[in-house]
């Protein structure tokens, strides 16, 4: 029997971990940091307190994987410290978010089938590890010390992906057809990404209708800052990331956009019909690679 991923992640995750008392807030020079980008820290803070609503999600849409769930004992507890994190930067200022605003922000987000979310939330991770270091480069002048605070969470978003990817390889070891649903998943965030497609910011999957974005004042200010600063070298290097996972997982390589539709259409085709599909290529659901 193969090991929990829960285990190997915890022990992957530990040594790299930092610490709170790693960031110099004394150094900040305050003077320097302008009120547009404390505007914009207190946005992402927020966001960053969305973990909570989406930990409420997958443990209730995942409660048939054990596995997955004590998982995200390690992802929530990271997310979160994004959050505090940037709470305590904002602290410096005297902007940081009061406990008692904080229930204007809660969403209940809808009941969905988890391989769709899993596909969702790995593209999700990749993307926000990008937009981090982006905003890293932007505010490296203004202050040091927050641009080393957005790299530290890019280097945890990113992790994430892994283990997202990691939950997404293991659940094809048993069910190779769910390939269909990673890749649409996959493909509907690279398609007309409109520089915010993240899981905090999909109306359609909260009861009320509206995103987590939606709840939080200021978010509008935050995406135009999203999306002057964004670049298409930025999308397509995410593109190719994506793709490289995904040509992993499939056995299949996918150099394009295109090719990705198309093994998508491939995949929902077999899978919407299996006993009337043609003799099964080899290299649809072969030569897996093997767990890392
Ligand atoms: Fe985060
Ligand atoms: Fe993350």
């Amino acid at each position: 029997m193969a090991e929990a991923l829960y285990n190997r992640l915890y022990r992957r995750l530990e040594p790299v971990r930092w610490s709170l008392a790693d960031i110099r807030f004394d150094a900040i020079d305050k003077a320097k940091v302008s009120q547009e980008t404390l505007g914009f820290v207190k946005v992402n803070c927020l966001l960053e307190l969305s973990s909570l609503y989406a930990t409420r999600m997958f443990l209730r849409d995942f409660r048939e994987d054990a596995d997955f769930c004590q998982f995200m004992s390690i992802w929530y507890f990271e997310e979160m410290r994004h959050y505090l994190v940037l709470c305590e930067y904002l602290k410096q200022f005297g902007m940081e978010p009061q406990p008692e605003e904080l229930p204007a922000y809660d969403a209940e987000l809808k009941e969905a089938p988890w391989p769709a979310t899993l596909a969702m939330h790995w593209c999700g991770e990749v993307r926000l590890g990008g937009w981090y270091l982006r905003w890293a480069s932007l505010v490296d002048q203004e202050d040091p010390v927050l641009a080393g605070i957005f790299r530290t969470i890019a280097e945890d978003e990113y992790r994430h992906a892994q283990c997202y990817e990691d939950f997404m390889h293991r659940a094809l070891e048993t069910r190779p057809e769910l390939l269909a649903d990673f890749l649409n998943t996959a493909k509907w965030m690279l398609v007309n990404p409109r520089s915010d497609k993240h899981p905090t910011t999909f109306a359609e999957g909260s009861a009320d209708g509206l995103a987590v974005s939606d709840h939080i004042a200021g978010y509008q200010a935050f995406l135009a800052r999203l999306q002057d600063t964004a670049t298409e070298e930025e999308e397509a290097r995410m593109e190719r990331r994506i793709l490289k996972t995904l040509s992993r997982l499939s056995g299949r390589e996918l150099q394009s956009r295109a090719d990705l539709v198309r093994l998508t259409r491939e995949k929902q085709r077999s899978a919407a019909a299996p006993a009337a599909a043609p003799a099964a290529d080899p290299s649809d659901s072969a030569d897996l690679p093997s767990a890392r």
